[in-house]
């Protein structure tokens, strides 16, 4: 089974980026689970390059996307909101469709006792206009620093929670593949 991770947040110690890292950690050997880390290079999402041809950068994501039997999305709160190179990327995805019926969860992690379940309402209902099947198990991590150390996780009940929403997504794509007779 193919797991891919976006992380809506460029920086080097970010939190959700360790959470997608745990959760890639946490997979069993049955499950690839790999990062796209090609956020940074997309460019400005615009309607008219997009009818023109999608340059290379968003076809790639496309396709990763298209390959993946589910998706994590792991994404900070800026300003109430998921981040701006996250929706960016949907917004490419919008017209590929690569993400209609697709099992996707979403996690935020904010050092904030919130844990970021604004930027995860926003992120849901993003991807449910986008026709996602987003899992019911997606969640929020509050005071995310505390239980993330040197990019592991540190809390037993974050692991134990990270496993229920990959158990999630390997049920649903099992669920999608016998729908479309896979
Ligand atoms: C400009 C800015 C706006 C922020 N807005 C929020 C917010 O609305 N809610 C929240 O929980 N955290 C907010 N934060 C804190 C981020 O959640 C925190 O910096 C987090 O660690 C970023 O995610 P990352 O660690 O994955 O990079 C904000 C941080 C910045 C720099």
């Amino acid at each position: 089974m193919e797991f891919v991770g976006i992380v809506g947040s460029l920086r080097a110690g970010s939190l959700n980026r360790q959470v997608a890292l745990a959760a890639a950690e946490l997979c069993g050997p049955g499950t690839r689970f790999t990062l796209y880390e090609g956020l940074a290079g997309l460019p400005y999402f615009e309607h008219d390059v997009e009818l023109a041809g999608p340059p290379a950068p968003v076809l790639e994501l496309r396709a990763r996307l298209a390959a993946a039997d589910a998706v994590l999305i792991a994404c900070p709160e800026y300003a109430a909101g998921m981040s701006g190179v996250l929706k960016n990327a949907l917004e490419w995805v919008v017209g590929g469709g690569e993400l209609v019926d697709k099992p996707v969860a979403v996690v935020t992690a904010s050092p904030a006792v919130t844990g970021g379940e604004r930027a995860r309402a926003w992120t849901t209902e993003t991807l449910r206009m986008m026709g996602a099947d987003v899992l019911p198990e997606s969640m929020s991590v509050p005071k995310a620093g505390t239980k993330l150390k040197d990019g592991r996780v540190a809390d037993g009940a974050l692991r134990e929670q990270l496993r229920g929403v990959l158990a999630a997504m390997e049920a649903a794509a099992l669920r999608r593949a016998a729908q479309r007779g896979e």
